[in-house]
C-alpha cells in the first residue's frame, strides 16, 4: 500500500454515520473517497458527501456516495483533503490540483478539517511549492505583471500543450514561485485584496488534524 492510500484509509475512519462530509480533491483524497465509498457500499455507512471539484463529484457518484451541494447543507461535520505543503506551524498550501476555491469554501464551512499527506509534504516553511492563485481571466495579464513587480515570480498555469488551464469556475491559476514565504498571513491579506483575485492557496489556521504517512506507519497530529 502506498503512503497516500495509507492516510486516505486512515482518515476515512473519522467518518461516522449521519455525518455530512467534505470530500477533498487530488491523488491523496482519491483514496479517502474510495474508502468512504467502500464503507457506504459494504458497511452501509450513512453519510452525505459535499464535493470540492467536478473530478471528486464524478468519483463519488460512481461509488454511489449520496451527495449534496454545499449550498444545500446547513453545515459540514468534517472535511478530509490533501495538501501540497504543511509547515511546522500547520499552515498549508493547497491548490496544486486547481481546486482551491471550492476546497476553501468547503473547508471554511466545516467544523473540522483533516489533511492527509505523505511525509514529503511536511516542510519547515511554505513556499517551495508554487502558491496557486485563482484569478478571473479578465485582467489576468495585469495581475501577472503586478506579481512579477512584487518579486513573486508568477507563472500562468498551462497544460502540456500550452493551453491555459481553467478551473471548475472557468478561472485561471497563477502559480507564485516564491521559494520561502516568510509571512503567510501578510501575503494572504495582500493577495485577496487585489482586484481579479478570486482566492489563493494559503490555507491558514484551517486544519484541526493532520494525518501523515511514513514508511513506518501513520502519524496523527492534533493541531
Ligand atoms: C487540489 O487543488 C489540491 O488542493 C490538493 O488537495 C493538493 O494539491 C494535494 O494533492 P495531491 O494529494 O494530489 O498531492
Amino acid at each position: 500500500m502506498n503512503l497516500k492510500q495509507l492516510v486516505g484509509i486512515e482518515a476515512a475512519k473519522y467518518v461516522e454515520d449521519g455525518m455530512i462530509v467534505g470530500l477533498g480533491t487530488g491523488s491523496t483524497a482519491y483514496y479517502m473517497v474510495e474508502e468512504i465509498g467502500r464503507r457506504v457500499n459494504e458497511e452501509n455507512l450513512k453519510v452525505i458527501g459535499v464535493t470540492t471539484s467536478k473530478a471528486t463529484e464524478k468519483q463519488a457518484l460512481a461509488l454511489n456516495i449520496p451527495l449534496k451541494s454545499i449550498d444545500d447543507v446547513t453545515h459540514v461535520d468534517v472535511t478530509i483533503d490533501g495538501a501540497d505543503e504543511i509547515s511546522k506551524d500547520y499552515q498549508g498550501i493547497k491548490g496544486g490540483g486547481a481546486a482551491l476555491l471550492f476546497e476553501k469554501i468547503v473547508a471554511e464551512s466545516s467544523k473540522k478539517n483533516i489533511w492527509i499527506v505523505d511525509e514529503s509534504k511536511m516542510v519547515d516553511y511554505l513556499g517551495a511549492f508554487p502558491l496557486p492563485v485563482e484569478v478571473i481571466p479578465y485582467g489576468s495579464t495585469q495581475l501577472l505583471n503586478l506579481f512579477a513587480e512584487k518579486n513573486l515570480h508568477p507563472i500562468l498555469r498551462r497544460d502540456d500543450n500550452g493551453t491555459i488551464i481553467q478551473t471548475d469556475s472557468q478561472n485561471y491559476i497563477i502559480d507564485l514561485h516564491i521559494g520561502k514565504i516568510e509571512h503567510p498571513h501578510q501575503l494572504a491579506d495582500w493577495l485577496i485584496k487585489q482586484a481579479g483575485v478570486v482566492e489563493h492557496g494559503l490555507f491558514l489556521d484551517t486544519v484541526s488534524t493532520v494525518i501523515v504517512g511514513h514508511p513506518e506507519g501513520v502519524e496523527t497530529i492534533q493541531v
